[in-house]
């Protein structure tokens, strides 16, 4: 049975190094979608401060649809181009937003949401399997560090779920 450690690095790269390395020992054994997107969305959430919400939206159709999920529940939808998690897969390029009432579009699910990162998970055909999006109740909680380390985390996880 996998445990988390708690993570003891002193800087942001180190802390996103251990988690990424914990990433792949809850999920290198399974390769089923949904099972590795809820233990990958419960790590996180229990393993970072300052996070109020952290999850998947899967494309779907035209647009994205909620999947497994930490936090309170979440806009089942998301309209093609909409919103920070819209704008991330259509553009295929993590978002990180330190002020989401500055961001035009930003759909709102947890009121308490202050600032948001959304990375794209591109699979190995280019066509997008989703976004990985994680919230904060604090302003600019996720710099520069924090895109690389989420997308370092992606990586690992799209490792474990190829498509
Ligand atoms: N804020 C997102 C919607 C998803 S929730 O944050 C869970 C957006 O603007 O796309």
């Amino acid at each position: 049975m996998f445990e988390a450690t708690p993570l003891v690095a002193a800087d942001k790269p180190g802390l996103y190094a251990e988690l990424a390395q914990q990433v792949h020992g809850l999920l290198h054994d399974e390769t089923n979608l949904v099972a590795n997107a809820a233990n990958f969305a419960a790590l996180v959430f229990h393993a970072l401060p300052d996070i109020n919400w952290c999850g998947f939206y899967f494309a779907d159709g035209n647009g994205l649809v909620v999947g497994p999920f930490q936090g309170k529940p979440a806009c089942v939808r998301i309209a093609h181009g909409r919103g920070v998690c819209g704008a991330a897969a259509e553009s295929r390029r993590t978002q990180v937003v330190p002020d989401v009432n500055a961001f035009p579009g930003h759909i709102y699910c947890d009121g308490a949401s202050r600032s948001e990162i959304v990375v794209p998970l591109v699979l190995a055909d280019g066509s997008l399997l989703g976004v990985w999006d994680a919230d904060s109740p604090s302003l600019a909680r996720f710099d520069d560090e924090d895109r690389a380390g989420m997308e370092a985390l992606c990586a690992a996880f799209m490792h474990a779920c190829p498509g």
